[in-house]
């Protein structure tokens, strides 16, 4: 039977010949010192490339402060521009496209990672709840961030801008905007964790206004047919959540389907935000078929998909493509295997985050007992 998931698809300026992309991934595994893509992470992600695919590479940090966790490559030094390089050339090669996850924290990061030992930054000076990975890889409880200056806003809006092109510099065929997850665009939207009384606070409106302030200076370096958005409307992860996302994450899609951005990446509220865990919360209407009106182009969805419930979601018109992330980190070849019906790997959790090719590299392919090349 014909899968909707391998009918073609135009996203952008770009035709996809299939749906299955893969969901941007930390993995925690970048070269030290400096957070710079290496040999290993070309590896993993040529294993994952297919033709006419689309890999959105994992979330990397736009600036020294926007890092939260160990070894996540980030896009603004020019080591970590060459080292992503490889990995696009790479890509290119398998005939894949590439998007990069462009990243900032916020609050979600601890002083150890931060320049000068200076405290993390946030639109309100309110501490998550939880605990952060320091430098050095323990736990530590989040501390209370810096409350950012307007002047601050616009520097951050600038480092989006710089990291923009740097993905171009180093090849990236566009880039998506994370908004997801508890991070620090979510922090602006969410009143939770947004308390200012100035032009980026308060009002739906003004909480929205910061994100698409980046999304505007992003598209400005790479053209809005080459930039997508993710945003998490249900989620929970990193002590987030709206009491009421709908009129919130509504105003935010329209505005941001002004900008005419080529896709809209949306995690369903049955997945945990950073598929730690399997959570299936009832009664919460899905995400996208929720948003589906709202939003004219692309829309991606994410989140506790299998490949029968992404075909089903496709061929109901709720979704355009599916991301899966946990699936691919354990199937290289997951397009492959969805495309014969074929049993799936399963993953090990405990190799999702840091650590070398155990886990990341070591999958096997379909037919094969030892890992791909
Ligand atoms: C994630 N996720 C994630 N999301 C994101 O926007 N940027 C990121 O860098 C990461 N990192 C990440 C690491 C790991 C190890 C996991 C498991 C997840 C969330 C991910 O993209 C996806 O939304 C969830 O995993 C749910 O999809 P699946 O795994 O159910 O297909």
């Amino acid at each position: 039977m014909a899968q909707p998931l391998f009918s073609p698809l135009s996203l952008g300026r770009y035709d996809l010949s299939h749906r299955i992309v893969m969901a941007p991934l930390t993995r925690m595994r970048a070269g030290e010192p400096g957070d710079v893509p290496h040999a290993l992470n070309v590896k993993y992600y040529r294993q994952r490339a297919t033709p006419g695919g689309l890999i959105i590479a994992e979330g990397s940090p736009i600036s020294p402060s926007a890092k939260g966790m160990p070894a996540t490559p980030g896009i603004y030094s020019p080591e970590q521009v060459q080292g992503w390089t490889a990995v696009t050339d790479a890509v290119h090669q398998a005939g894949a496209l590439i998007f990069l996850q462009l990243w900032h924290v916020g609050r979600i990061s601890h002083s150890s990672h931060q320049p000068h030992g200076a405290l993390p930054v946030a639109p309100s000076a309110i501490a998550a709840a939880g605990s952060a990975y320091t430098a050095t890889f323990e736990r530590a409880p989040y501390e209370t961030p810096h409350t950012l200056t307007v002047a601050e806003i616009a520097g951050v809006i600038d480092s989006y801008r710089a990291a923009a092109r740097n993905a171009l510099a180093a090849g990236f065929d566009g880039v998506e905007i994370h908004g997801a997850n508890g991070y620090l665009i979510e922090q602006f939207l969410q009143s939770r964790t947004n308390t200012r009384t100035d032009a980026y606070g308060g009002s739906i409106e003004n909480r929205v206004r910061f994100l698409l302030e980046v999304a505007q200076a992003v598209a400005e370096v790479y053209g809005p047919d080459r930039v997508g958005v993710r945003l998490s409307p249900f989620g929970v992860a990193n002590d987030s959540g709206e009491a009421e996302p709908e009129h919130l994450y509504g105003f935010a899609i329209q505005g941001l389907a002004k900008l005419k951005l080529a896709y809209l990446h949306l995690i369903e509220p049955r997945a945990s935000g950073a598929g730690q865990a399997d959570v299936d919360h009832k009664n919460v209407p899905s995400a996208s078929e929720l948003f589906r009106p709202t939003w004219p182009r692309v829309l991606i969805a994410a989140g506790n998909y299998t490949p029968a419930s992404a075909n089903a979601a496709v061929s109901a018109g709720h979704a355009d493509a599916i991301a899966f992330g946990r699936l691919f980190i354990s199937n290289p070849d997951l397009p492959e295997r969805i495309r014969k019906d074929a049993p799936l790997n399963s993953y090990n959790r405990a190799t999702f985050y840091g650590g070398g090719a155990e886990g990341y590299t070591d999958y096997p392919r379909l037919g094969s007992s030892i890992a791909a090349e």
